[in-house]
């Protein structure tokens, strides 16, 4: 490794002697099933989150399906897989959408973010803790499910957003989530987010049960973040690649992102150290 790199490397670790401050708030969004909503959450939030005068950067890490780029109409020419590759830095691959959000376009089925070789970690690390200074928030949409590779970028995440719907089997795979999650780090921040609920009713009912189940099974206390109700107006949104938020800003579903975006605002703490935090765990070659 070459001095710059040892450098880099060290500092991610935390041992520089002056470390910069790296304030970003960093939240990964999950679910335990797939096609519950995440994608759109990330986006709905973001945007909220914009128009409330915060910095937002959101990285597309379902390296699977990569598709956040495409709900919200971009098309990104370069993707994180030429960053990896030391062809760009990472701002050259940077989107803008409206409200001034910056995406990190993932591409799909390049190389899982904790499998990296030294070389393209570094290029990561140091392109992500550049934008992370000019950044409040980092949201990183996640793949569903519980892939160790997944996990292990959860348990890198100051906190993390659970997304349910009120159906039983993503209630069910929402609960094994967290059991995942608690069982590695019972400390770990877990916000409940209740999505595509036909009420407010049903949407408590499942917080009660999932809570319920929680408490009981694990001793888990979950955070409820609230709920986004099922809007036609999101479908509409989808169809036209434009963030709900932006499109129908006064629909029922922009009106839940905002409100979701003031919980955050008012109860995510910033940590000195966030990102670093997030790389150092991230980086590290403990079992997720
Ligand atoms: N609140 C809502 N009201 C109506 N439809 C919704 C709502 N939230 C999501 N949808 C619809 O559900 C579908 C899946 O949403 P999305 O792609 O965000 O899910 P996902 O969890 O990211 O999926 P994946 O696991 O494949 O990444 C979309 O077609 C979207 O239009
Ligand atoms: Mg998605």
């Amino acid at each position: 490794m070459n001095d710059q790199a040892s450098r880099l490397r060290s500092m991610a670790q935390g041992h520089h002697a002056d470390p910069p401050l790296f304030a970003a708030r960093v939240m990964a969004i999950t679910s335990g099933k797939g096609g519950v909503g995440k994608t759109n959450v990330v986006a709905g939030l973001a945007q909220s989150l914009a128009q409330q005068g915060q910095r937002v950067v959101v990285m597309d890490a379902d390296f699977g399906l990569a598709n956040l780029d495409i709900l919200l109409g971009l098309s990104p020419k370069y993707t994180l897989e030429h960053v990896l590759r030391g062809e760009k830095v990472l701002e050259e691959i940077l989107l803008e959408s409206p409200y001034g959000v910056r995406i990190i376009p993932a591409s799909s089925g390049i190389q899982e973010l904790t499998r990296l070789d030294t070389a393209a970690e570094l290029r990561l690390v140091q392109g992500l803790q550049r934008v992370a200074e000019t950044a409040d928030w980092l949201l990183i949409d996640t793949a569903a499910g519980i892939h160790d590779s997944v996990v292990k970028l959860l348990m890198a995440a100051q906190e993390v957003i659970l997304v349910t719907t009120p159906e039983p089997t993503s209630l069910v795979d929402a609960y094994a989530m967290v059991k995942v999650l608690h069982l590695r780090d019972a400390a770990k921040p877990l916000w409940l987010l209740i999505n595509n609920g036909q009420s407010l009713d049903e949407a408590q009912e499942t917080v009660e049960q999932l809570q319920a189940a929680t408490e009981r099974f694990l001793g888990k206390q979950l955070r409820v973040l609230g709920a986004v109700p099922s809007d036609p107006h999101v479908l509409q949104a989808v169809r036209q690649q434009k963030g709900v938020v932006d499109l129908f800003p006064r629909s029922p579903a922009a009106q839940a992102f905002r409100a979701l975006a003031g919980q955050l605002l008012g109860q995510v703490s910033l940590q000195p150290d966030g990102f670093a935090a997030f790389w150092r765990q991230l980086a590290s070659d403990d079992a997720p």
